[in-house]
Order: C-alpha cells, then structure tokens, then sequence
C-alpha cells in the first residue's frame, strides 16, 4: 500500500432531500491516525462518515478511501473497500435473538469460507481483545450498556479491518466505562495499527485519543490541525465547541485499571 492517506476528502458538498447540508468539507486522514470529527449537533459529521461509506452517491468533490477514488470504482472494489472497514456507531445494536459469539461472528459467516472452528477461534480472540471472552455464550440482553458498546467494538473488527469508523462510541456510557472504551480504541490503533476515524463530542476522549481534529461547522469544515491547535484558535465557533463541551466536563481521570471498569 503506497498511500499515507487512507481517507482524502476535498470539497466534498451534498444536497439531501433539496437541503444543503455539507459545503466545502475537505480533510485527510493519515494511516495510522485517529482522527478526530468534532463539531455542533447538525454540522453534518454524520452525513460525512456516511459518505465515506458510500452510503450517499457522491455528487460533488472528491473522496477516495484507501486510495480508491470512490467515484469510479467498481461494485467489486466497492464490496472489498466494505470489508476493510469497521464500522461503530451509535446504534449499531447487536441482534438479540443471537449469543454475544454469533454476533461477532456474523461478519465471518456472511463473508468468508472459514471452518466453524476457526471462526470461533478467531471471535473468542476478538472478544478478549474487548475482555468480553467470557460472554461467549451470553446474549445482548445478559450484558450491562458498556459491555453492549465493546461486544460491538469486537463485531466491528472481526474481519480486521485497517479502517475503523466509529460515531459516538461512547455515547450513554459513565465517565469511567467511556474511559476503558477508548483506552480500548487506543489499543486498536497501538496494537493493530488501525486507522481510526472518529465523531466523538467528549473533551476527554478528543483529548486521549486525537491526532488530528477535524472541525465541522454547518456543513464546512472550518479546521483541520492538532489538538493543542484546535484548543488555542481564534475562530469564534470552535472557542464556543469548546467552550460548550468544558462545561460538560465529567470527573477526572481515574488511575486504576481502565479496562477492568467498563
Ligand atoms: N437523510 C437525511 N435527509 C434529510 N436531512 C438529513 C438527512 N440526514 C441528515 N440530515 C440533515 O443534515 C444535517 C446534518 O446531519 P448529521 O446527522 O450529519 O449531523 P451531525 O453533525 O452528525 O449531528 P449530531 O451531532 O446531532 O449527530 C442535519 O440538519 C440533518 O437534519
Ligand atoms: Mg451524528
């Protein structure tokens, strides 16, 4: 693989239902990066991961993931770049009706040819990745909220994906369950080498977890850069982002054991 950036977005607009809802969204994201997408409710962060994901036609501007130019690939090539992608979002349920282990394993069923055996293998490792191991057997019903969100981290890369997305991942989860969730995302990243893209509207998580803020703004993106950069801007809608989500600041970090507490 010859490209460092595993997403390229330029003047990406788009017009849904006869309404303007992104204008000039341009950004990158670097192997290996987690990169994060901030901005207000309706900014239109959503409509971008959607696009990324082919979910939209692409009507203006240019997006290529994983080096594809998505404008012109092939259903085939579109398949494959599905594949390569992990996707967490905010309500990617799990289906009750099946144990935790079938859950994760569904991608591996649909997509692959591997002996039942190896598929368990391959989930049972997965799931100890999230330190879900033991609930194998569980169904959704049987798991606590944070326990559902890192079940579904596991389902999301199973078939190892080198692109994760992911849109508010830790959304109703306690300060402390959010925190073992993204130390869990860090380890994708340090351990897997993942590529991560990220809507997340928690201060502390865009502070552990961000290499790079994208800031979008009523369909535009207003700023891409470093966290420390974002931070320190003059520009008055990313002051009051910041000033907005300080104030929803929650309790500070705990030193204990992160991944024991979700
Ligand atoms: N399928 C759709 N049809 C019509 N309008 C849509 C559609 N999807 C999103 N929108 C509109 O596009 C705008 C951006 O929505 P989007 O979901 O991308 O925002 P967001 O930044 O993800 O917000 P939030 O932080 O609340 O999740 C909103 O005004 C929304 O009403
Ligand atoms: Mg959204």
């Amino acid at each position: 693989m010859k490209y460092e950036n595993m997403i390229e977005v330029r003047d990406l607009s788009a017009t849904i239902d006869g309404k303007k809802i992104l204008s000039g969204v341009s950004f990158t994201a670097r192997r290996g990066d987690i990169t994060v997408v901030i901005g207000g409710s309706g900014a239109g962060k959503t409509t971008v991961l959607r696009h990324l994901l082919g979910l939209y036609p692409l009507t203006n501007g240019y997006i290529s993931v994983l080096g594809k130019d998505i404008s012109s690939i092939t259903e085939k090539e579109q398949n494959k770049l599905y594949l390569q992608t992990g996707v967490f979002f905010q309500n990617g349920a799990l289906l009750n009706s099946m144990t935790v282990g079938e859950n994760v394993a569904l991608p591996l069923v649909q997509h692959t040819d591997l002996p039942e055996s190896l598929i368990r293998e391959i989930v049972l490792m997965k799931l100890g990745l999230v330190n879900l191991e033991d609930s194998f057997n569980l169904y959704p019903s049987q798991l606590s909220g944070g326990m559902l969100k890192r079940a579904a981290l596991s389902r999301a890369i199973v078939m190892d994906p080198p692109l994760l997305f992911c849109d508010e991942p830790g959304s109703g989860l306690d300060p402390l369950s959010m925190e073992s969730l993204d130390y869990l995302i860090m380890n994708l990243k340090n351990r897997l080498g993942m590529t991560i893209v990220m809507i997340t509207h928690e201060i502390h998580t865009i502070l552990r977890l961000a290499d790079k803020i994208v800031f979008l703004h009523r369909g535009n993106s207003l700023f891409e850069g470093s966290v420390e950069d974002a931070l320190s801007s003059e520009n008055k809608d990313i002051k009051d982002f910041f000033s907005v989500v300080n104030k929803r600041k929650q309790s500070p970090l705990q030193n204990n054991s992160p991944e024991s507490n979700l």
